[in-house]
């Protein structure tokens, strides 16, 4: 006998559905016919375009993640925040100084911190939020853009902070202030930049360019992997 698929029921913006078991919160809602034009990006959870919100019935905790990562369960009620409001400082990186005065002239707003850890338990990364809030404040750059290595942008912990604070942008400017001021320069990277400048890759590129999406995948797939160190 043909093995049926088990259907879970979910309920977005409040509204009922049996779907799949299996699909992602984001294949789940497109399964119910909403189609995301926000709210869905690279879906691979890599750009943070699909923050999710839910609970269950009978269990009112809420819960974040991506919606492109987070399989679907029995009862849960599904949102999206494709966008949320967040303050963000207009800067230009050139202008700037890395060290913390810069951090703190920029965002001052950071010493309202007052370490209620919700940005940390927000996080669909699991990043350590309000620890690197406070490197930040501390005026430690380079642990911050550590720490906040893996951040995806999805906007949560700011959503969630009862401070109005914006962690991501705080952590994204400390990544550039390191990037541009503090990390040590890569001589492969200079090396590849000269090598790309002298049009040593254009033949290759061009080629690409011109590749059918059949003769791409071949070449995708029989490409030279770096050995993992
Ligand atoms: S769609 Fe890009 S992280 Fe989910």
């Amino acid at each position: 006998m043909a093995e049926t698929t088990r259907m879970v029921d979910v309920y977005v913006m409040g509204k009922h559905y049996a779907v799949p078991e299996g699909l992602t919160i984001l294949t789940a809602l497109e399964y119910c016919g909403y189609r995301m034009v926000r709210g869905c990006g690279c879906r691979a959870g890599f750009c943070g375009a699909c923050a999710t919100v839910y609970n269950f019935k009978n269990d009112p905790q809420l819960r974040f993640d991506l919606a492109c990562q987070k399989t679907v369960e029995q009862d849960m009620y599904l949102t999206q925040i494709p966008f949320f409001p967040a303050a963000k400082t207009i800067y230009d990186l050139e202008e700037l100084q890395a060290n913390g005065d810069q951090v703190l002239k920029l965002y001052p707003d950071i010493i309202k911190c007052f370490g209620c850890n919700t940005c940390t338990k927000t996080c669909p990364q699991e990043l350590e939020v309000m620890w690197y809030m406070s490197d930040a404040l501390r005026g430690d750059i380079k642990e911050v853009a550590n720490k906040s290595f893996d951040c995806v942008i999805c906007g949560l912990c700011a959503a969630r902070c009862p401070q109005g604070l914006v962690p991501y942008n705080v952590a994204l400017l400390c990544r550039r202030l390191y990037g541009r001021y503090l990390a040590k320069p890569s001589k492969h990277l200079e090396e590849r930049i000269k090598e790309i400048e002298a049009g040593k890759f254009d033949a290759e590129l061009k080629g690409l360019k011109k590749a059918s999406e059949k003769e791409l995948r071949e070449r995708y797939n029989k490409r030279e992997i770096e050995p993992a160190l």
